[in-house]
């Protein structure tokens, strides 16, 4: 898809389609509304007198202008009421009109700049959601369809601005919004992967491709250099599988005179977990073939990260295996010890994620000196009781920088919530014969796995997100399509970006 930024009159511009926008609660249509109405005779504002276009969001009427203007039809989009719109509008508009237009073959058109010239908001912020909405609305996956007859995508998005003093912020947000989309669906690309195609040696080569492609410097851990390190959780994990596991580090190194602050983004990879001895039910099961996308999300924030270029130093950990039930898998009461010595009695193997997250967290800070650190892990099914599949669950040791994380999140539209950490939840995890149980009580599960976590926070402040709720979309809606969803890649690139901690 190209996206392009033109100063124009709206008047002189042909093209299949031009989209503009209209609120809910404001009778007055905006300047770019009053001339196109105008010059349709009067048509929008008929419309909207009839209360056929109320402005809701979501709502959509397709007007064809019948060669009054050049410009062959007009998309007139609900923008929903004024104080609630803001950039996450723009970004789901665009999704959805984008998938609206290309449903009917329309697969190149204009856009008005939404909520510019009143003002409201900025060209760089807009031109950036306007990128990304379009991108990740119209993304598609099929890599695995031998009939690639498909209707086709979305080609050529042109924004329209009247002030060629604007067009310069909004080109440069469209740069920005193209980059962000991009690790965002470099990430979605592997979730939706099967599990026979995105093993951890694969994670692997497409992490090093991501570090070649953006001068990162990468390692790679293989099961020798885990077995030197005293990972054994890790590798409790991995015995199961004939995947061998690895563990996969990116570093982006912006700010050279500061190394000893460092943003640490440490993802579950786990290419598919059956639950192991303790095996998951066969229901759904297929779905565990995202459980990486914590992994993934790491691999597609630190792609972006790589593009944009900030002033900070973000180090990327993937911890990746299957889990798998085989003659070598671990066993329900078998006992490891993590990298920090710490020992875990495995209750039940399909705790996983917390297990190989714990190796990876402390060799993020031992040997990789992050001093503030994200985990990201489709880690419980308890977090989609709570929250379903609309916010992500958020826990933490540090008030500030969960505050942090939740606002960044929150303005980006990948929402969350966050919850408890009382003590009184780690005593589910008492153990009659290691340091810890990997499991708690039927209570609670999303926190007692976030306390077993707090356990290899090593003192860095660190928030934990559970995605196990959002990494995956059942509908098409917004900037997100069936399947995939990435996980929460632009909130840990808008992190590095604000570098705020
Ligand atoms: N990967 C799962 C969690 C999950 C469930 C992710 C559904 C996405 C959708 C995780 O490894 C797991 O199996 N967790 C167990 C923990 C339990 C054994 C304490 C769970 O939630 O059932
Ligand atoms: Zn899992
Ligand atoms: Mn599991």
């Amino acid at each position: 898809m190209e996206i392009k930024v033109v100063t124009e009159d709206i008047l002189g511009i042909n093209t299949p389609a031009i989209i503009i926008g209209l609120y809910e609660d404001s009778k007055e249509l905006d300047s770019v509304a009053k001339i196109l109405d105008e010059a349709m005779g009067g048509a929008i504002s008929q419309l909207r007198n009839d209360q056929e276009i109320k402005g809701s969001s979501g709502e959509f009427t397709l007007i064809h202008t019948l060669g009054r203007i050049p410009a062959q039809r007009i998309l007139v989009s609900g923008l929903g009421r004024k104080n609630n719109f803001d950039l996450n509008t723009v970004r789901a508009l665009m999704g959805n009109a984008s998938r609206y237009l290309r449903a009917k073959g329309i697969l190149s058109f204009c856009t008005t700049a939404y909520g510019i010239e009143s003002g409201i908001l900025k060209p760089v912020g807009c031109g950036q959601a306007i990128a990304e909405g379009a991108i990740l609305g119209t993304y598609q996956f099929h890599n695995y369809r031998t009939n690639k007859e498909n209707q086709g995508n979305t080609e050529e998005i042109t924004i329209v601005s009247r002030e060629s003093d604007l067009s310069g912020s909004l080109e440069i947000g469209v740069r920005q919004g193209e980059m962000i989309a991009n690790g965002v669906a470099l990430s979605r690309d592997m979730s939706n992967t099967p599990a026979n195609d995105l093993t951890p040696s694969k994670m692997a080569e497409i992490a090093t491709t991501v570090a070649r492609e953006g001068n990162l410097d990468i390692t790679i851990l293989d099961r020798s250099n885990m077995e030197k390190l005293g990972m054994g959780a890790l590798l409790g994990v991995a015995r199961g599988s004939h995947q061998p596991p690895k563990l996969i580090a990116l570093e982006y190194k912006g700010d050279p005179d500061r190394p000893k602050h460092v943003l640490g983004l440490i993802g579950k990879g786990v290419t598919f977990d059956t639950g192991g001895i303790s095996l998951k039910p066969a229901l759904n099961m297929e779905n565990m073939k995202g459980d990486m996308t914590g992994g993934s999300s790491v691999i597609g924030a630190m792609k972006a990260i790589s593009a944009l270029k900030p002033k900070i130093n973000v180090t990327g950990v993937v911890p990746t295996t299957e889990n798998m039930p085989g003659g070598d898998a671990q066993r329900p009461g078998d006992i490891v010890r993590a990298m920090n010595n710490k020992t875990i009695e495995v209750i039940n193997t399909d705790a996983e994620g917390r297990l190989i997250l714990s190796d990876a967290m402390v060799y993020a800070v031992r040997k990789l000196g992050v001093s503030h650190m994200v985990d990201i892990a489709t880690l419980t099914g308890a977090i989609i009781v709570s929250l379903g599949s609309v916010r992500i669950g958020v826990f933490g040791n540090n008030q500030e920088w969960i505050d942090q994380v939740v606002r960044t999140g929150n303005d980006g539209g990948e929402r969350m919530w966050s919850f408890p950490m009382d003590d009184d939840y780690g005593e589910q995890l008492k153990s009659t014969f290691a340091d810890m149980m990997n499991v708690g009580g039927k209570e609670a599960g999303s926190i007692t796995a976030a306390k077993f976590l707090s356990e290899f926070t090593e003192g860095v402040p660190w928030v934990h997100l559970d995605i196990a709720g959002s990494y995956r979309m059942s509908v098409d809606k917004g900037w997100h399509v069936k399947g995939s969803s990435g996980g929460p890649v632009r909130t840990l690139i808008n992190l590095a970006l604000a570098d705020s901690f």
